[in-house]
């Protein structure tokens, strides 16, 4: 049995909808009550934030994919490190409490040589709690995902519509691996089976690096989108969250605690993914002619 967390979210319903079609039992948590449409999905009613409910949640569980994150509303916005700590230690405690094997995570990606983000800090104490649980685990990092719904390209996709003149602040030098939707999911479904990957923890990325000027110069040009871009000093993190918060479909409070993670370069480690998975993610370019296709 599998527990998938966060089904109603980007990552979690793209998980949601790859596993759906393989002969397995998926049990989703979810905040509020769901009716499952499918014979081999169940919902369970439960709160990152109540240990009890994810004792009840992981009964029976082998694999937990853990896509939690707690940026998402206003209340939990200043505190959004501490409820992320709790939650995985309530998580990581239920999973030993009923013997669950293993923990699959997706994560964003930072060099721990730097400083880190807010955002960034908070995420990486989180794979550390997972990875310190003594319960077997796989971690994927990741920097801007490229699909639909996904926070990240949400802002860059209005940034780059909405605006004749893109201003670039402070991180416009930052280097960036983006990487496809329909890869993640990928990585993330076909690792259940492969032995190589547990306990290991993967930078995944496509093969081109850029600077966010250059992604928004090659986003723009795919787009046929003709862009002039104007570098201005200083960061502008609460005007550019309060004006894209209300053009992006992504709350001003995620807008401006992913703004702050620009100033950290997310660019790959070396790693073996090629040979144990048997593909290479599609390129930049590639990624933004499926999402127009697909609508993904
Ligand atoms: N999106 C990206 O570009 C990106 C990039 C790199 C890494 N990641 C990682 O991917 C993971 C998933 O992110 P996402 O983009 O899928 O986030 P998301 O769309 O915001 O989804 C977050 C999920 O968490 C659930 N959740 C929040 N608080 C909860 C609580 N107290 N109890 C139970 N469920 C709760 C939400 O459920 P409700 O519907 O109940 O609110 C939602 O399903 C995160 O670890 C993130 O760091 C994402």
């Amino acid at each position: 049995m599998i527990l998938l967390t966060g089904a109603t979210g980007f990552i979690g319903s793209h998980v949601l909808r790859a596993l759906s079609g393989k002969n397995l039992e998926i049990r989703c948590l979810s905040r509020k009550p769901v009716n499952s449409q499918s014979p081999n999905i169940s919902y369970v009613t439960g709160d990152v934030l109540d240990y009890e409910s994810l004792v009840k949640a992981t009964e029976g569980v082998d694999t937990v994919y853990y896509f939690i994150h707690m940026m998402g509303s206003q209340k939990e916005q200043e505190r959004f490190d501490v409820l992320d700590r709790i939650a995985v230690t309530n998580m990581t405690g239920a999973c030993r409490a009923n013997g669950v094997k293993r923990i699959i995570h997706l994560t964003g990606m930072g060099n721990a040589q730097e400083k880190l983000s807010h955002h960034l800090a908070s995420r990486r104490e989180v794979e550390e709690i997972i990875k310190n649980s003594g319960i077997d685990y796989t971690i994927f990092r990741a920097s801007v995902i490229m699909g639909r719904g996904g926070a990240a390209f949400e802002i860059l996709d209005t940034a780059v519509r909405k605006f004749p003149v893109i201003p670039v602040f402070n991180w416009g030098n930052t280097r960036v691996q983006p990487i496809y939707i329909g890869d993640v999911i990928r990585y993330l479904v076909e690792c259940l089976n492969k032995e190589e990957t547990i306990n290991k923890s993967f930078d995944i990325g496509c093969s081109e690096i850029f600077s966010y000027k250059e992604l928004m110069q090659q986003y723009a040009q795919e787009l046929g989108l003709k862009r002039s871009f104007i570098s201005i000093p200083g960061s502008w993190r609460w005007a550019s969250a309060v004006l894209l918060g209300k053009l992006a479909p992504v709350s001003p409070e995620v807008v401006y605690w992913l703004i702050e993670s620009l100033q950290n370069n997310m660019v790959c480690e070396q790693n073996d993914l090629k040979r144990i998975f048997g593909f290479e993610p599609v390129s930049f370019r590639e990624s933004i002619r499926k999402i127009n296709e697909l609508n993904t």
